[in-house]
């Protein structure tokens, strides 16, 4: 069996992800190593990623010797995981299927980490889907949820210059800018809180998720489009280093994290 050790998570995905996406992802991918060497510090984990699409987090955790299933509503998406986990080298269970069918379709505690990642945003009601949420995870275990976050798409809109989009979505309940808007719905930090709280889930650590890596040019972050010019011994750029350390340290910070692009929380059983 492959021996999981989640302290490698973290430096396995960034071996797999250069440059901007690396960045975006520092900081879940370390909260997820965290939750992992929580739960299971010896050993493999039974990891359920709902919404998990194409396999983007699916596939380094199974790479990484957990059983990892990926419930999907699109047919697409779950074919396209597949290929991802061939090419991988490594089995993730495909289960097509809606999230608030959960219990149905997986059984009531068949996880100990649940993962809900930029799907609450699209679901029919998020609340019917928190809870199946809760369902699946055991007692003891784990559900890592991310979402849009509200207050960054006001600062979008207006960094770019569309002052009226910015008011709308500060003031609308959904978070949305307008019928041209093709995010549903987005959340603060209360509402997130609330809809986890309510599905009966201990809230745990709240974490702002690129808070500053979508406000920068990519190419001052992306080492594989910028050149040699700035980089460090280990091919990534000085920038996307100390943007890595930046955003990590933001990541926590009680006023700088809910400007975040996706809040993350971890919820516990
Ligand atoms: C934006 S993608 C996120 C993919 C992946 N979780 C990630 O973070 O990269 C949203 C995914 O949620 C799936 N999805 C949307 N509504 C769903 C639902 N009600 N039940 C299950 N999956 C759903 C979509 O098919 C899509 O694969």
């Amino acid at each position: 069996m492959t021996e999981v050790k989640g302290a490698t998570v973290a430096a396995q995905q960034g071996k797999r992800a250069r440059g901007s996406s690396r960045v975006r992802n520092a900081v879940l991918w370390d909260a997820l190593r965290r939750v992992l060497d929580r739960i299971a510090p010896e050993g493999p984990s039974d990891v359920v990623d709902v919404g998990g699409g194409t396999g983007g987090f699916a596939v380094p955790l199974a790479e990484l010797g957990h059983r990892v299933t990926v419930v999907d509503a699109s047919p697409d998406a779950l074919a396209a995981l597949e290929r991802r986990a061939d090419e991988a080298g490594v089995t993730v269970r495909a289960v097509q299927g809606d999230a608030v069918d959960l219990p149905d379709l997986l059984g009531e505690g068949a996880a100990d980490l649940v993962l809900c990642h930029s799907v609450l945003e699209y679901v029919d009601d998020p609340a019917a889907a928190m809870a199946a949420l809760t369902t699946t995870v055991r007692p003891g275990g784990s559900v890592s949820v991310l979402v849009a976050g509200q207050v960054a798409a006001v600062l979008h809109r207006a960094v770019a210059g569309h002052f009226d989009e910015a008011l709308r979505v500060l003031d609308d309940p959904a978070g949305r800018f307008g019928d041209g808007d093709r995010m549903p719905r987005r959340f603060t930090r209360e509402t997130l809180s609330e809809l986890v709280a309510s599905a009966g889930l201990t809230v745990g650590e709240l974490h702002g998720v690129r808070i500053f890596a979508d406000l920068v040019p990519s190419g001052l972050i992306d080492a594989e489009q910028t050149g040699a010019a700035g980089r460090s011994h280990g091919g990534e750029t000085r920038a996307a280093e100390a943007l890595i350390a930046l955003e990590s340290a933001a990541a926590v910070h009680p006023i700088l994290r809910e400007l975040a692009t996706q809040l993350h929380v971890l919820a516990h059983n």
